[in-house]
């Protein structure tokens, strides 16, 4: 099914709802539900999987249009290596295809893609393929789409430490200086702001080892809707959640208040 993203300048500012400032600049998603949605109509699990690369695209073609300018998407963490062996390989076959199929699209449509998690365990033609992609689009101003493929928070995180050590090790750094904005560096997405919306579709109100460090702070959303139906309207719920939220980064609220007046 070929992606029918919006090139149209008109669509691409926000046509409705809010203003931009209130919708989130960075939305993190973990796509649950493909495997339910499949058992409750009596089909494989598989089948649901390839119905949720419908929802990647409706979804990547939403925030085009809202004007989102990074989206992160959960497609495998490194604990899915443990499902059937058979689901496994499916959802390998699926990106393999996923890949082929879409990046031309996406790249006329100014998405530039890129991958966190331990790209290693793939086989080399799937890698050539993320490879390939992030090469092709790595111009493009749109939209950063990055997807989380055998990505783990934890695993992140221990990388991330492990980089700082191999540094002061060789005496590239001094062990009294990693602070927050040491580690925050070396992270994944470190040239990107922190997600301000985490959004979880499939019912369970939980982060599964996504991105630990970088949700410090974001609003979380949670929806009943299975990651197959998931599309605009449960994007725009999650956009007039996030914009009835106070923020407040450890403050109290009234210093919110007066911070956004421009009161010093
Ligand atoms: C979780 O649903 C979903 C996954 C482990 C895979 C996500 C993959 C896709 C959305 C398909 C394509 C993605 C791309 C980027 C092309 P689940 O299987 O855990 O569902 P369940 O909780 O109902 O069992």
């Amino acid at each position: 099914m070929p992606m029918s993203l919006t090139s149209d300048p008109a669509v691409v500012a926000p046509a409705t709802g809010h203003a931009p400032k209130s919708l989130p600049q960075h939305v993190a998603i973990v796509m649950d539900g493909n495997g339910r949605w499949a058992e409750r109509r009596g089909k494989p699990r598989n089948y649901g999987h390839r119905m949720g690369a419908s929802a990647v695209r409706a979804t990547v073609e939403h925030c085009l249009r809202r004007g989102i300018p990074h989206l992160t998407l959960f497609a495998f963490s490194s604990e899915n290596w443990a499902r059937p062996a058979g689901e496994v390989s499916a959802l390998m076959g699926l990106f393999l295809k996923a890949l082929d199929r879409e990046v031309g699209q996406l790249d006329q449509h100014g998405v530039r893609l890129d991958f966190i998690g331990d790209a290693d365990a793939f086989s080399e033609p799937l890698r050539e393929r993320m490879r390939h992609a992030v090469e092709l689009t790595r111009q493009n101003t749109a939209i950063r789409v990055n997807v989380a493929v055998n990505y783990g928070g934890r695993w992140d995180l221990a990388a991330a430490c492990r980089r700082l050590a191999e540094r002061a090790v060789r005496g590239e750094l001094d062990p009294a200086s990693i602070d927050i904005s040491a580690v925050a560096a070396e992270v994944a997405l470190a040239d990107q702001p922190e997600p301000d919306l985490f959004i979880r579709s499939g019912g369970d109100q939980r982060i599964s080892n996504f991105l630990l460090w970088q949700l410090a702070y974001t609003e979380l959303v949670f929806t009943e809707t299975l990651w197959p139906d998931f599309g605009a309207a449960d994007l725009e719920h999650a956009f007039s959640e996030y914009a009835a939220r106070e923020r407040r980064f450890g403050l109290t609220g009234e210093q919110v208040r007066r911070a956004a007046q421009g009161a010093p």
